[in-house]
């Protein structure tokens, strides 16, 4: 939710801004912008639209001689996408870009405009430009400003700060929003998100709450609130360019769809000890299983439907109780919590401002946590209890792909602990259970992967409608809102998941002749029942896709097109299900001519409540 990039050094400052916003567009992508300083003072260029918008008009300036800047491409939510309310922001000496949510903004505005500023946006952000402005001209110190009007804002922020009369010198400080500070062999940056300076260095340190970062070309400085400065120790990371690039595939979705094999044997093997699972290199033990009594997981959107097949795992492989929750209501609707639950948040982006509000209150009332997060070193994967990554790697796309699938094996693997842990799973069937996910699973995501052509084909049916349904039972179930979400995400179709034998109780009604209704059905001991509810809606007239494991496909199958699934195990098949849907939602898309990495409205990483 909005990038942020700056740099100081002794290059020039605005390809190397607008290389980090080009890979920061993920994050927002309504309106871009960027302040540097020249020799006549500092110029700031934002438009409505994409980086290729900012880059005609700074083509058009030929600013020379810019070696610091800042810059931001966002993501609206106080005033709607358009020139004026883009980043940067200046007010006085002042020009500032931000992430985040000042919720206290007509207050500080409204004081300020007692005091004669005249804000030119609808922004938040102005209001914090004006802040630190009169604060700066009150002390003339632009680090006791910045720690002066900080303190009175209220919400979510990172920022990058540039003062009129300190040219070279970048300013940055944050609350609940990302920001990160790195070193290259010309200068130093900051971003957002690490894979915006990948091109440049992979040499960073995460800004922690309450610190403030004086960049200059000379060196970084961190300062804390009581005084005491710090020199960063920086942190190498294994990340590469590439890592960031689309790799010849023709969008971020594609490549990442293609990863998600590898991905899960990642996340998987370095959870597996002489074929059973184990969590000790993550720092937990058998003995911290045996005090969970129960689950409650927390997640938005994707995460959440992972979540609600770790709901299945928990109870049936797991063996202890386990509820779901969207994050956003969880701490205003807390369930009760029986002794010994474990709240586990589920976040790829670990920023995720619902989901780091759900934990911190899970935490302020005592429940142990626990977090399955992707992003290394991001809020809530620092903030919980305990932590365990997924193995994903990066995701660029804002539809997640890998990084739902690497969690939905990662959810594996901690049932199969649990019930293992705690003597409810047998060493058999818990390896059973491990070689699923490891072997079985991946190599069946794979086996879909390279059927592209053929789901190509299925994608014709679905493009041309407004409207399609995706049932299943049980885990099925849970699968079809993952591909319901997906579809309707980048294609822009309407897609609704409902229990399989629920349909009947209403919705039906608007199935008719040609309704594309998508039936998963990987669980052997449903599949009767799945196939009745295919039949009700086959005979009003659907073009039913099935999807089933592919023994199953053999016999007599009342559906329009089957999809016969790898069927070495109901885990491998279930994750091949899952590379289906995402596959025909993005050939759908595809033949819709959607953008598909960056659909509308939406942000990977959703930093505001
Ligand atoms: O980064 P998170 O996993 O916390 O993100 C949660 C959701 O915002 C995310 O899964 C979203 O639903 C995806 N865009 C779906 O593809």
């Amino acid at each position: 939710m909005c990038g942020i990039i700056g740099y100081t050094g002794s290059s020039n400052a605005l390809p190397k801004i607008t290389k980090g916003l080009s890979v920061l567009e993920y994050r927002g992508y309504d309106s871009v912008g960027l302040a540097a300083t020249t020799e006549e003072g500092i110029v700031t260029v934002k438009c409505r639209g994409r980086i290729g918008a900012l880059e005609e008009r700074l083509t058009a300036l030929s600013l020379e001689g810019c070696t610091s800047g800042i810059g931001h491409t966002r993501w609206a939510t106080h005033g709607g996408p358009s020139d004026r309310n883009a980043h940067p922001h200046q007010v006085g000496r002042v020009t500032l870009v931000h992430n985040g949510i000042i919720e206290n903004y007509k207050e500080i505005k409204a004081e300020m405009s007692a005091n004669g500023v005249e804000f030119l946006s609808e922004t938040d952000t102005e209001a914090a430009a004006a802040l630190i402005d009169a604060c700066y001209a009150a002390s003339g110190d632009p680090v006791a400003a910045i720690l002066q009007a900080t303190a009175r804002m209220k919400g979510s922020y990172a920022f990058g700060v540039l003062f009129e009369d300190r040219p070279g010198e970048v300013f940055a400080i944050r609350q609940g929003s990302p920001l990160l500070l790195a070193r290259g062999a010309d200068g130093f940056y900051l971003a957002s998100d690490l894979t915006a300076l990948l091109p440049f260095t992979t040499e960073y340190r995460c800004l922690e709450e309450g610190e403030l970062a004086h960049l200059s070309p000379d060196g970084a400085v961190l300062l804390r609130a009581g005084g005491e400065k710090i020199i960063p120790a920086w942190i190498r990371s294994t990340m590469t360019p590439e890592s960031a690039q689309k790799g010849g595939f023709a969008h971020f979705m594609c490549k990442e769809m293609h990863e998600e094999p590898e991905a899960v044997r990642k996340s998987v093997s370095s959870r597996i000890r002489e074929g059973l699972p184990d969590f000790s290199a993550d720092g937990i033990t058998v003995d911290f299983w045996r005090q969970i009594t129960g689950v409650q997981i927390v997640a938005c959107g994707s995460a959440m439907h992972a979540g609600l097949v770790g709901i299945d795992l928990l109870e049936r492989v797991a063996g202890i109780p386990a509820t779901c929750h969207i994050a956003s209501e969880y701490r205003y609707h807390p369930p009760l919590a029986a002794e010994g639950t474990l709240v586990l948040v589920i976040s790829q982006s670990g920023e995720t401002a619902d989901t780091l509000a759900a934990l911190r209150y899970a935490k302020s009332v005592g429940l142990p946590t626990l977090a399955i997060v992707n992003a290394v070193e991001t809020t809530i994967a620092r903030e919980a209890d305990r932590c365990v990554y997924t193995y994903a790697g990066p995701e660029i796309a804002v539809a997640t792909t890998k990084g739902y699938c690497t969690q939905l094996s990662v959810l594996y693997m901690l049932a199969a602990a649990i019930g293992h842990g705690c003597g409810r799973l047998s060493d058999t069937d818990a390896r059973a259970l491990v070689r699923a996910v490891s072997e079985d699973a991946p190599a069946a995501m794979a086996e879909i992967l390279s059927r592209r052509e053929e789901l190509c084909e299925l994608a014709r049916v679905l493009a041309p409608h407004d409207h399609v349904f995706y049932i299943g039972r049980g885990v099925d179930f849970a699968m079809s809102e993952e591909g319901a979400l997906k579809l309707k995400e980048i294609s822009y179709i309407h897609a609704e998941a409902y229990a399989a034998g629920e349909l009947k109780h209403g919705t039906i009604s608007l199935v008719e002749e040609g309704t594309p209704v998508i039936a998963i059905a990987t669980e052997r001991a449903l599949y009767d029942k799945t196939e009745s509810n295919v039949r009700e809606v086959q005979s009003r007239g659907a073009h039913v896709i099935l999807l089933c494991p592919a023994d199953m496909a053999r016999g007599e199958v009342s559906a329009t097109d089957v999809v016969p699934l790898p069927h070495g195990s109901e885990a491998a098949t279930l994750f091949a299900a899952l590379a289906t849907v995402q596959l025909l939602a993005y050939e759908t898309a595809a033949l819709r001519g959607c953008d598909i990495d960056r659909p509308r409205n939406l942000a990977k990483s959703v930093t505001v409540e």
